[in-house]
């Protein structure tokens, strides 16, 4: 079995004392080993701090983004050599906040703020810097309600991995995170999840063989809370969470840890 990843995204969330508190709060509570893989997510200035936060816990730490080029003029951004040595394991790429929220609008009020193309241009970087990248995919409602679901999957996970060479599945991690779940409470059902990652593990065997894809860990993210996580990872093809507004308090980022081990059967 792959070994389950539940990571929290903190957005821009949290201030340093409170994101201290709560990764203390966090391991508090957990035993010092662990059978699961667990993150959080700061935002890129308070890397360098939480990696000492974290030390001598069983998290471990992701960047929310990084840019594709290692140096040069980009005002602003951070390579992925500098995530990684900030202390990241991993680092979270094209999440639909960036392929869809931030950025200038065009004449008809889209965003096309980061594109498949870009995303796979940083995922190349980051798996060459050693970090380990969370790639977000995930349909709209429109597309998911017009029928489009299993055909945006297949154009983001080839454009989105466009190039991408991975030795072996533990060096690459998707995310399924359906838009319209995010940050709104509406979880997709199991089986609409179960559908999605089978789907996905389909593609991942296609694009990189059966031994590296079957080892590569698809976790699920949309309104993810202590209440719905058990059936979620209950599906065998869902390996985990990507949790946005529940990893900000101690209590619900426990539970989603806990309900994961006891739904793999790993308690
Ligand atoms: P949410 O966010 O858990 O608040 O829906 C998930 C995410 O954006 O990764």
């Amino acid at each position: 079995m792959r070994r389950p990843f539940v990571a929290g995204n903190w957005k821009l969330n949290l201030d340093l004392s409170a994101g201290r508190a709560l990764v203390a709060g966090v391991a508090e509570k957990l035993p010092a080993s662990l059978p699961i893989d667990v993150a959080v997510c700061p935002t890129s200035i308070y890397l360098f701090p939480m990696a000492k936060a974290i030390s001598g816990t069983p998290i471990k730490l992701g960047g929310q983004n990084c840019w594709h080029e290692s140096k040069g003029a980009f005002t602003g951004e951070v390579s992925a050599a500098m995530v990684k040595e900030a202390g990241c394991t991993y680092v979270i790429l094209g999440h639909s906040e960036r392929r869809h929220t931030i950025g200038p609008k065009d004449a008809d009020g889209r965003i096309h703020a980061e594109t498949d193309e870009m995303i796979a241009a940083k995922v190349r970087a980051a798996m060459s810097a050693c970090l380990v990248p969370i790639v977000c995919i995930g349909e709209t409602l429109e597309e998911r309600d017009a029928g489009h679901t299993n055909e945006v999957l297949r154009r983001q996970i080839n454009g989105s991995l466009a190039g991408v060479e991975a030795a072996s599945g533990d060096s690459l991690v998707i995310a399924y995170e359906p838009v319209w779940a995010i940050g709104t409470g509406r979880t997709a059902t199991p089986e609409q999840a179960q559908d999605a990652h089978q789907y996905i593990a389909a593609l991942l065997m296609e694009r990189f063989g059966s031994d590296v894809a079957g080892d590569i860990r698809i976790q699920y993210g949309g309104s993810v809370k202590p209440s719905n996580v058990v059936e979620l990872m209950k599906c065998p093809d869902v390996d985990g969470a990507l949790v946005g507004g529940a990893s900000l308090k101690v209590d619900d980022f426990v539970g989603i840890i806990e309900g994961t081990i006891r739904a793999k059967g790993l308690d």
